[in-house]
Formats: structure tokens, C-alpha cells, sequence
């Protein structure tokens, strides 16, 4: 039965397609709708508008928001080398964030509250450790017998470490961490395999 009404209800309409009165639904359809237009390009103004400049999401917003200790960090390992601004510093200021407030940036990945003694990278881990885990990564690791990538090295931080879950390489909050030990890195000048005291 309801075999036969789909077919029948669309051949009428491809019969009658091109008639007077399908052109006369046409426009009153048009009559009807005519304000959605209007409240859907306002609609979209509105949140853009409000994503911009009431909102304060933090995934609407292109710049890192500055921690405390940011600017001694920037200042200490002169990240101005690479620009005042930019993606890599904001990408840095990023994992600065990440590895000091794990807590709050990383919070998907991470049990750990404010309320944890030990809870972010920082509470065991100084910058200067990051590079040289950096510099030393992507190498034959002799008691796994397999080669360990520095993303790999973050990710079981985060799952034993921290007692959280594992991101994908490509997550920010991998990504970000790579780039400040890069940064941080290149101001201790480190050379590839540089182990520490041994300059
Ligand atoms: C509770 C302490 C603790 C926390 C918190 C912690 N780690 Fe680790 N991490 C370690 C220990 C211990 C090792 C050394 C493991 C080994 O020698 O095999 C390590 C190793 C590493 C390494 C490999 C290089 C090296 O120094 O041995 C990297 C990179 C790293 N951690 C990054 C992180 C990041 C990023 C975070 C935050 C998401 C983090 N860790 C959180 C304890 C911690």
C-alpha cells in the first residue's frame, strides 16, 4: 500500500511541474519565508558578533591567554627570537600554559584538579627537562626495544603521570609541548642527543 503512494505523490508533482499552479505555490511560499532570510544572516552576524567580544569561550579565540609566569618564561628563554607574536609563539605560550596549568588546558586529558598536589607537567618536569627529552627524542629506546617519539614520550606522561587519557599526536596539547621544548631548546643551543652536563 504505502508502496504505491510514494510513487504516486511524486509523479504528481513532476506532472504538474512548470503548471499555473505550482507557480502559484511558488510564490506563496516565497511571501511566507521572506523574513527568514533577514534572521538567519542576523542570526549568524549575532554570533559571530557575540563568539568575538561578550562570549570569552576560549575556542573563539586566536591568542593565547597570558598565565602567570608567561612573561619571565618569554623573557628567560627569549622567545622574542621567533616574533613578538605569531603562530609558533602563540603555539609556545600554548604549551607553557599546558605544562603549568595541565589541569586547566589539558583538562581532557587529565584528572588531576587544582586540588592535586602533583597536577600539571611543571610539578615534575622544569623546562630545561623537556628540551633535552626534545633533543634526546625519536630514538631507539633499549628497554622497549622500539623507537620512542617525544609525542609518544607526552602521551604516557599523560596517561601514567598524570593519570588521564591518551591524545593523538596531532592534539594541541601534544603539539604545543613539542614546540615550547623546541623553542626552549634552541635558546640552550642543544645540539641533537646534547645530554645534560655534557656541553
Ligand atoms: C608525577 C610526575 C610526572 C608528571 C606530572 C609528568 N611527568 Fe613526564 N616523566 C616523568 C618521569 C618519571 C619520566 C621519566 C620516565 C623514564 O625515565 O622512562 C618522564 C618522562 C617524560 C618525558 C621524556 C623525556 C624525559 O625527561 O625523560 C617527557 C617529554 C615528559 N615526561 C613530558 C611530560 C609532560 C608534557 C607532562 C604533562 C602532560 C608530564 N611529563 C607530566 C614524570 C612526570
Amino acid at each position: 500500500m504505502s508502496e504505491q503512494t510514494i510513487p504516486d505523490s511524486s509523479a504528481a508533482s513532476a506532472d504538474s511541474q512548470g503548471s499555473q499552479g505550482s507557480a502559484g505555490k511558488q510564490v506563496a511560499r516565497n511571501g511566507a519565508t521572506a523574513w527568514k532570510t533577514p534572521l538567519m544572516v542576523g542570526l549568524m552576524f549575532g554570533l559571530v558578533l557575540w563568539s568575538h567580544y561578550v562570549s570569552g569561550v576560549r575556542v573563539f579565540r586566536s591568542e593565547s591567554v597570558s598565565e602567570p609566569g608567561w612573561e619571565k618564561f618569554r623573557a628567560d628563554y627569549q622567545i622574542d627570537y621567533f616574533g613578538e607574536d605569531g603562530q609558533f609563539v602563540r603555539a609556545v605560550q600554548n604549551g607553557y600554559n599546558l605544562v603549568n596549568y595541565t589541569y586547566k588546558y589539558a583538562s581532557r586529558f587529565t584528572r588531576k584538579t587544582a586540588a592535586d598536589h602533583v597536577h600539571s607537567c611543571a610539578s615534575c618536569h622544569t623546562p630545561e627537562d623537556l628540551a633535552y627529552g626534545f633533543v634526546n627524542s625519536d630514538r631507539m629506546d633499549p628497554k622497549l626495544g622500539r623507537r620512542v617519539s617525544f609525542e609518544d614520550r607526552v602521551r604516557w606522561c599523560y596517561a601514567n603521570s598524570m593519570g588521564g587519557f591518551v591524545p593523538t599526536i596531532y592534539d594541541p596539547a601534544i603539539r604545543d609541548i613539542r614546540l615550547l621544548a623546541r623553542a626552549v631548546a634552541h635558546n640552550l643551543q642543544l645540539s641533537e642527543g646534547a645530554i645534560r652536563g655534557e656541553e
